[in-house]
């Protein structure tokens, strides 16, 4: 009952046959009646009718915002290039801040503050909306105009939403890119995007410890020539080098400026934002999300999945450099007139009950966070928990890999209490915002399973020729229909948006997961299928590490798998074949290790790497990954570097002299 192997891992084949499903898990949850009976959704209809007309649907939900001039068109669909809501006029941060303010909602929490070290600040829908008219001001002083990207690279600190909305206001777009990568990801990101200012910190803190970010973008910016200039927040009082001329202070710049800023009226379709993510080769993708349908999808599927009501203080207990972050703890709940909670740190500092202390001094009532952060949790024991009254919480959510039900239901009794609904949200960065899920009032959930896709999104479950497969078998999840907050594209890359996403089947988005529906079509997803590793929550790409690693001078080749891991779920181990004058020792595997972090950013540093003189590949030279993964996870090697032994050796060049071309 509780053997997760069928949730990961399992659906790492290249053929739908591969996929199997090897895990039943019976347990069922109805909705509480009292949670069903105060929903936003109770009623099963709402399903019938978005399919009846999903445009129509979506329309009601875009009228929900306040738009400057509503679109001639709902829906302008040339595959695999969608436009929704053409001629529509709106800005985000007017729907976000100026809307609630104009209501008299003023006064409410926009957020609750917590930094790691225990400082704390409290603001204001009217607090936000005046350092957001002044911020923006402060990046037209910086000339930062209608259509320029902004770079974000900052801590969970309030300038970072505040950054964001600032270049909405202007119509600028922003991409964050996460804390945790190194000036080089950085670096490359910036000069993807062409951005020509830098928001940052001086840095964070994070278990504890004062990092840098500034001096992670002087390093950057000595090679990505379009940044004119530097604004620098100060937060930990961190020395840096200020360049003068190129770098501002926050606190000088911003403070003075006038607390109102025009908003610019945005087209439906101008760009919102790019958010960089991992694929299958090294170079990452700049996702290219636009203004009115992904306002659109992510308001209404924060209002319908987390339940929310005006007095909710709702908590996604993420970060805002990746995309649950920029819907959910930024757009989707803003947009609603949410109050919510942003916490700077890691979950165990001081000690594993900070998470417990916070729900329980801000009456937290709906909690949203990865599986991996849950099993970590787990691993820390209940007595955390415990200490603290968690009985504020009415609803709780998962996302960013498959939740295993042991997690789930530990989820449900240690930090539910047993009365909270879960919704296990399975969605990517590409697709903006929530795609499928339980709707809480209305959905009987089951440990492990995303449910049922949304109203107004259509999915399937098809085989190697795109043909739907039956109930209760596995194979590739689809998306059928163009939904309202769907990426445009990638950035500068019209072919590879077009072959990522929409070549494997024709006519059929494929997010690279697999998936199986059971009897009742509720979808299990059963992992990634193509080579991206999901660590802890984070997508990182096999071919993007196994590049840092050839980067190095006596690397001659490498092949990276994910390994299952009870807590981070994936866990990244390598194997490496050394040039052939080199001498394998532990002390070079630590060096690539930490070159791999240097080059990626600390989160993608290998758990595991394993010298070898072989590689599995198939006769036509695919290294074979299954095999490479069977090795890694059957042999629980040490988190280190291991040199192969005969043993592994051995099966490396069986497998080698027994290859076909069928992996
Ligand atoms: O494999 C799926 C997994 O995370 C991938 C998307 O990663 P990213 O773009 O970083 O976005 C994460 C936050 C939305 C998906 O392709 N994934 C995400 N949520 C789930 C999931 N897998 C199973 N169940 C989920 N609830």
């Amino acid at each position: 009952m509780s053997d997760r192997a069928g949730h990961r891992g399992a659906g790492a084949g290249t053929h739908a046959a591969a996929i199997e499903t090897l895990f039943q898990e019976a347990r069922e949850f109805p909705p509480p009646p009292n949670f069903a009976a105060q929903a936003n959704i109770s009623h099963p209809a709402i399903y019938d009718q978005a399919s009846a007309d999903p445009e129509a649907w979506w329309a009601a939900e875009a009228a929900r915002l306040d738009w400057y001039r509503l679109w001639d068109t709902i829906l302008d669909w040339d595959p695999p290039f969608a436009r929704w809501f053409v001629g529509g006029q709106l800005n985000v941060s007017v729907n976000c801040l100026d809307r609630h303010v104009n209501a008299g909602g003023g006064d409410k929490i926009a957020y609750y503050w917590e930094g790691e070290p225990g400082d704390r600040k409290t603001l204001t829908y009217n607090d936000l909306y005046t350092e957001v008219n002044k911020a923006a001001n402060a990046l037209k002083e910086l000339g930062v105009r209608r259509g320029d990207r902004v770079a974000i690279y900052m801590p969970m600190i309030p300038e970072l939403p505040i950054a964001m909305l600032a270049c909405a206001r202007i119509g600028a777009p922003h991409t964050v890119v996460f804390g945790g990568f190194s000036a080089e990801a950085l670096a490359d990101r910036i000069n993807d995007s062409q951005a020509k200012l830098v928001i940052t910190a001086d840095g964070g803190y994070r278990r504890g410890k004062a990092s840098g970010l500034k001096v992670n973008v002087d390093e950057a910016v000595a090679r990505t020539p379009s940044v004119e200039h530097v604004l620098v927040v100060r937060r930990t009082e961190q020395d840096v080098t200020m360049q003068d001329g190129r770098d501002l202070w926050w606190h000088d710049l911003v403070p003075p400026q006038l607390d109102w800023c025009e908003p610019e009226r945005m087209e439906s379709e101008d760009m919102l934002y790019l958010l960089y993510t991992s694929g299958t080769t090294a170079k990452p993708k700049g996702i290219l999300h636009t203004t009115g349908g992904y306002l659109t999808g992510v308001a209404s599927t924060h209002r319908n999945v987390f339940d929310i009501k005006p007095d909710d203080v709702y908590w996604a207990a993420a970060d805002i450099g990746w995309v649950t972050g920029h819907s959910y703890i930024v757009y989707g709940p803003l947009a609603n007139h949410t109050t919510g909670l942003i916490y700077e740190g890691t979950p165990d500092f001081p000690d594993p009950s900070r998470w417990w202390d916070i729900i329980e001094r801000y009456g937290v009532t709906i909690l949203y966070t990865a599986p991996t952060a849950i099993r970590a949790h787990m691993k820390w024991g209940p007595q955390h928990a415990e200490q603290h009254d968690l009985s504020s919480l009415r609803l709780l959510g998962a996302v960013g890999e498959p939740i295993n039900p042991e997690a789930w239901i530990w989820y449900h009794e240690h930090i539910g209490g047993g009365r909270c609904p879960i919704v296990d949200t399975w969605w990517q960065t590409e697709t903006g915002g929530i795609m499928i899920s339980p709707l809480p009032g209305l959905t009987v959930t089951k440990p492990g399973s995303a449910a049922k896709p949304l109203p107004g999104v259509f999915a399937d479950v098809v085989d190697d020729r795109g043909e739907p497969v039956p109930l209760g078998e596995g194979g590739y999840l689809v998306l059928t229909r163009p939904w309202p907050s769907m990426l445009r594209g990638i950035y500068g890359d019209p072919e590879r948006y077009k072959t990522t996403y929409w070549s494997k089947f024709p006519g059929l988005y494929f997010p690279g997961d697999g998936a199986r529906r059971d009897e009742d079509g509720d979808y299990w997803l059963m992992g990634r299928v193509d080579d991206v590793m999901n660590v802890s929550g984070h997508r990182l790409s096999t071919t993007e590490i196994e590049s840092a690693l050839v980067d190095d001078k006596r690397v001659a080749e490498a092949a990276v798998v994910g390994r299952a891991d009870d807590v981070t779920g994936e866990a990244i181990c390598c194997f490496v074949i050394l040039k052939s004058h080199v001498e394998p020792s532990p002390a070079l595997g630590e060096e690539l290790r930490q070159h791999v972090a240097h080059k990626i950013g600390p989160i993608a540093r290998p758990r595991q790497l394993m010298f070898t003189p072989d590689l599995p590949k198939t006769r036509s030279g695919k290294i074979m990954r299954r095999l490479l993964r069977d090795i890694a996870t059957g042999r629980q090697l040490g988190d280190t570097t291991t040199l192969a032994d005969a043993g592994v050796v051995e099966s490396i060049r069986d497998a080698t002299r027994a290859a076909t071309d069928d992996e």
